[in-house]
């Protein structure tokens, strides 16, 4: 890296794709001091709205063309269109030796940017661990949210210090377990809303409209939210399968049978899981345990 971090200099950019999250890269590193030499987008109007909006020196809609000025190219382009941008870039000389070539997919590593690693740039993978709806609410989320990097060992400290400087926690992964990683957040968001949207039917089912229904459940979240946050899993875990409250749990099934059947299996399935954390828990005997899977397994 040319010595910048030793020499307390800040890297000039080159961010490539000015969707929601490469555009909130460009704001967040400009106020933090770096040079943002250049932003290029898939359309010319859209580079240069952009370019306005995160005072980047040019744009363009071919990458070659401003990231041979960069130190760090950022590629913040949909995961699908990462390899072959950063190949493209690659085939049209376009990485200076010794540049920083990342990416902030969560699902691919920085194994996908080969090519610019046989140009003899460093590569790594910038992973802010939250989810953004827009530009807007990128700059504001990604203070204070996990950053997972991993790359090559001359691209950490630089990265490292982008995450510091855009105000990210540091979490470091290996390659190898990205992939991991990544379904760990895919159940955390992702499956959150899937088991809030489970719970709204469920109190259709009950009468309740989908908008008092999904209020009605916000506290309770938010209970069980702090809970996990004060005590942790599975201590937090309460409820009847907590209790080893097998009639409870077999009325439910039988309510579910009757009215909405197609969520059964999902029920039934997130139970089991439930009861592996009651044991570990220690709150249910085996008896009671191994009571609630057989129902819960029973069709
Ligand atoms: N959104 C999130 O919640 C989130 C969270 C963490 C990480 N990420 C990661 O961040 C990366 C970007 O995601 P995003 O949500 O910012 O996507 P996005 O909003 O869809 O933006 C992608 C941008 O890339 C541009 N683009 C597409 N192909 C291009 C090409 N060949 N050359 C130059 N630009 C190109 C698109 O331009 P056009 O619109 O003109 O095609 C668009 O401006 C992905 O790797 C994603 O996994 C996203």
């Amino acid at each position: 890296m040319r010595g910048l971090l030793a020499g307390g200099e800040k890297p000039a950019l080159v961010i490539v794709g000015c969707g929601k999250v490469g555009t909130a890269m460009a704001n967040l590193l400009s106020r933090s001091g770096y040079l943002i030499s250049g932003v290029v987008t898939s359309r010319l109007e859209t580079a240069r709205k952009s370019a306005e909006a995160t005072g980047a020196g040019r744009y363009s809609d071919c990458p070659w063309e401003l990231t041979p000025e960069a130190d760090v190219v950022f590629i913040t382009t949909p995961d699908d269109r990462i390899a072959a941008v950063c190949g493209e870039i690659a085939e049209n000389n376009g990485f200076q030796g010794e540049s920083v070539v990342l990416h902030c997919s969560g699902a691919l590593s920085s194994r996908i940017l080969g090519p610019a690693r046989d140009r003899g740039a460093f590569a790594a993978s910038l992973h802010p661990l939250q989810s953004f709806a827009s530009a807007d609410q990128a700059v504001r989320l990604v203070p204070g949210s996990f950053c997972a990097i991993e790359g090559d060992a001359e691209a950490l400290p630089i990265v490292r210090q982008i995450v510091k400087d855009i105000g990210g926690l540091l979490l470091e992964i290996t390659p190898e377990k990205k992939t991991l990683y990544h379904a760990a957040a895919v159940a955390a968001s992702n499956y959150l809303v899937t088991l809030i949207g489970l719970a709204v039917e469920l109190n259709r089912a009950a009468g309740l409209s989908s908008d008092a229904g999904y209020e009605a459940l916000v506290p309770l979240v938010r209970g069980t939210l702090r809970n996990i946050g004060s005590r942790g899993v599975p201590d937090a875990l309460t409820g009847p399968i907590a209790r080893g409250d097998v009639a409870t749990v077999a009325a439910h099934l039988e309510a579910m049978e009757k009215d909405v059947p197609e969520y059964l299996s999902l029920y039934r399935c997130l139970g089991l899981y439930t009861v592996d954390m009651a044991r570990e828990k220690g709150s249910i005997s085996q008896e009671r345990a191994q009571r609630l899977v057989e129902l819960l397994k029973s069709s």
